[in-house]
């Protein structure tokens, strides 16, 4: 057992698989790119009440799941736990939303939760995210889920569904909400439970375990006690989502892990994973902007979940990502030798090509294995006497053939064979 080991349910991305996750952060990222959002990067660290206050503080992530401490000048910062918050302080701070609306943006990056660790689950996770800002158009509620499908489709992954409801608006939600509380404190419920229909009822639809469930069943669902707007958007999302050709299944009684949300709210779902099925979620925001001290203007975003999608890549047993390879692989023997293929290396590299050498004077034999396994096409050889002659060995590893080429050739002669 070494010394340290990583903190707990945190993953390291090592080689070969590391191309994995990098290829998935990037396939997601190019595919929200495509729609136009540019780059916005952001604080790890936040002001811990701006969490509080902006994800809600009766969420798990915000009472229980926090990275919270003082820095040494005994300010409360928070690692933070997701992206919207952040993005929203930072329109605001810098007046984004008095420019050409909607201010469309996308991240990529760790958050951070102490959650208890699973398969799946981590205490650094990886997203990539958007937030479209200042626009309530149920077109954009479209445009927003479906690139997260695209991003998803776009990496060959299938085995996942769109879930997809609509949590109302101001108009419908604090009815809704005294209504299902009516019928919650009608049940024969725990003390906790009792309190957390009080807080906030909607997150006792989601309470697991069966005798919950059942007693449950019958609750009055925001879907059905939609104000006209709100149900009026809904219906327009979906129809763009037929448009687009994006599949999804209505789940009236989803409920999302933050508090921020209003109308339009979605989640992937992939089965291939086991409890921690989410690979990525989102929806609108009426309220947060204004809530977070800034003008009225409503938002649509989501996060996808890098660590998940390639779990569920896998599981699909599928391959996305190309390992690190070089196409030329150097093999100084000696020190002449080295002094001579070192700036040749360079020179290729400088013009495009992938380039690895062998290091710490192996002797020939170590270094050809050292060539085969870099994945190289070509292997340039030059011993000490090789230098004095003006020439370099150029090999190709494929059939084993080898010829001399003048030393100011060999660039040029290498990116002949690598067309
Ligand atoms: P979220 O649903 O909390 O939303 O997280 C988004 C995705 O991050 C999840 O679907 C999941 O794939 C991944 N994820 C979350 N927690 C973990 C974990 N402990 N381990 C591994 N993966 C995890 C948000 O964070 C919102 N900010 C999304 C959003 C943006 N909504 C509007 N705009």
């Amino acid at each position: 057992m070494s010394d340290f080991q990583a903190p707990k349910g945190v993953p390291d991305y090592l080689p070969p698989d590391s191309a994995q996750f990098v290829a998935v952060r990037d396939g997601l990222l190019d595919a929200v790119a495509r729609a136009g959002y540019s780059h916005i990067e952001l604080p790890i660290f936040e002001d811990t009440a701006l969490f509080a206050r902006g994800v809600g503080e009766s969420t798990d992530v915000v009472s229980k799941e926090m990275y919270t401490f003082a820095d040494r000048g005994e300010r409360s910062v928070t690692l933070r736990p997701e992206g919207t918050a952040g993005v929203m302080r930072a329109v605001i701070e810098h007046g984004l939303d008095r420019g050409a609306l909607p201010v469309k943006l996308r991240y990529s990056g760790p958050f951070f939760r102490y959650e208890r660790p699973q398969a799946g689950r981590y205490r650094q996770l990886q997203q990539v995210g958007v937030e479209a800002i200042g626009v309530d158009d149920p077109a954009l509620d479209a445009e927003v889920i479906a690139i997260a499908d695209e991003g998803f489709r776009s990496l060959g992954l299938t085995g996942f569904r769109l879930e997809l409801t609509s949590l109302g608006d101001e108009t419908s939600r604090p009815q809704y909400r005294e209504l299902l509380q009516e019928f919650l404190f009608g049940l024969d419920l725990d003390e906790d439970t009792r309190r957390r229909a009080e807080i906030n009822p909607l997150r006792v639809l989601d309470d697991k375990r069966p005798h919950v469930r059942e007693m449950t069943a019958d609750a009055p669902l925001m879907l059905d006690h939609l104000s006209e707007g709100a149900k009026e958007h809904f219906d327009t999302v979906l129809a763009n989502l037929d448009a687009l050709g994006v599949p999804y299944v209505i789940n009236p009684r989803m409920v999302r892990g933050l508090d921020y949300y209003t109308k339009t709210t979605f989640e992937f779902v992939h089965d291939g994973l086991g409890a921690q099925s989410g690979i990525g979620g989102g929806g609108r925001y009426d309220g947060l902007m204004k809530q977070l001290g800034g003008q009225d203007l409503s938002g649509i975003g989501f996060g996808l979940g890098v660590d998940r999608t390639v779990l569920a890549l896998r599981a699909e047993g599928k391959q996305v990502g190309e390992a690190a390879r070089v196409d030329v692989f150097c093999v100084p023997l000696g020190d002449l030798a080295k002094a001579a293929l070192l700036p040749l290396a360079g020179a290729l590299r400088a013009a495009g090509v992938r380039v690895d050498l062998a290091y710490g004077d192996r002797g020939l034999k170590g270094a050809m294995r050292a060539a085969d396994r870099s994945g190289a096409r070509i292997a340039l050889v030059a011993g000490d006497r090789d230098v004095e002659a003006g020439t370099v060995g150029v090999k190709e590893l494929g059939t084993g053939e080898q010829v001399d080429v003048a030393a100011d050739a060999v660039v040029a002669d290498v990116l002949a064979r690598l067309v």
